[in-house]
């Protein structure tokens, strides 16, 4: 039975993909805010907030994957929420970018989604329910000059969570992406200034959002109160991608 409006249940385990830093670790700390049991995988050895339990995998890795879930399993029970967040960039023009290039952030961003939702799928639908939150970008549906690999790897997340949500959506789990627009993190202090200035003169908002504002919308979504929304597309990105 659903918990009553307004209230979320709490103690579920969580498991965020790439949750050591940037949007991954705003995402574990709501969570682990609303009192869940909240693990976070990472590659390289990471310092993290007491209360969070970080397992070692590598998405491009279906066998690091499956050893960290195995570990989440035992200390958590198995995983009911799952936030696919790992991900890359390569960019560079399609003239000069080459098939490893784009093969490489294809593996880690969509691929890596897919292997951590199979595995995560099978306690999932023996739970008889589940939350399924996959990271994607505003630039995956708006498009991105230098960005081929990265917006193809994103666009293609949304077709993961919609047929997820025609296969699954009768067991309850839903499966949602999360657009996130121009977000300060690692991944964009990257970029050159100007590329940075640009896109604040096309955002609604005219500001770029911290990582929390992203997290309150993926731990919402992930909430009793969100039980009937499953297959969207939910932009958080300042007004940007309106439309796409
Ligand atoms: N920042 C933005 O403006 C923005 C906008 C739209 C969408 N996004 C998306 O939001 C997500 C998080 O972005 P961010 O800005 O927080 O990026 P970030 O600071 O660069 O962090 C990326 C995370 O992904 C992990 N990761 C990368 N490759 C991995 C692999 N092969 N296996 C396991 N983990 C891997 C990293 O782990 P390590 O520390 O071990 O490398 C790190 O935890 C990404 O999917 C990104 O595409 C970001």
């Amino acid at each position: 039975m659903s918990a009553p409006a307004g209230e979320e249940r709490q103690g579920r385990s969580v498991l965020v993909t790439g949750g050591n830093r940037g949007i991954g670790l705003a995402i574990a700390k709501a969570f682990l805010a609303n009192g869940d049991k909240v693990a976070v995988t990472y590659r390289s050895p990471s310092e993290l907030p007491d209360g969070i339990l970080g397992v070692v995998a590598d998405v491009t890795d279906a066998a690091s994957i499956d050893a960290a879930f195995t570990e989440v399993e035992a200390a958590h029970g198995p995983v009911e929420v799952l936030v696919a967040n790992a991900g890359i960039t390569k960019d560079t023009l399609l003239l000069r970018m080459s098939e490893d290039d784009f093969t490489s952030v294809v593996d880690t961003n969509l691929t890596g989604a897919f292997r951590v939702i199979k595995r995560a799928s099978k306690g999932m639908i023996r739970l008889r329910k589940g939350r399924v939150v996959l990271i994607s970008s505003v630039v995956g549906l708006y498009g991105s000059p230098g960005q081929i690999n990265y917006a193809a790897s994103k666009a293609g997340l949304v077709g993961i969570a919609r047929s997820l949500t025609r296969e699954l959506g009768s067991r309850g789990i839903t499966a949602n992406v999360v657009a996130p627009g121009f977000i300060s993190t690692d991944m964009t202090a990257e970029l050159p200034e100007e590329t940075q200035k640009q896109y604040l003169s096309s955002i609604p908002a005219n500001r770029f959002a911290s990582a929390e504002e992203v997290a309150n919308v993926v731990r919402w979504v992930a909430s009793d109160e969100a039980a009937y929304i499953s297959g969207a597309v939910i932009p958080v990105d300042g007004g940007l991608g309106m439309g796409h």
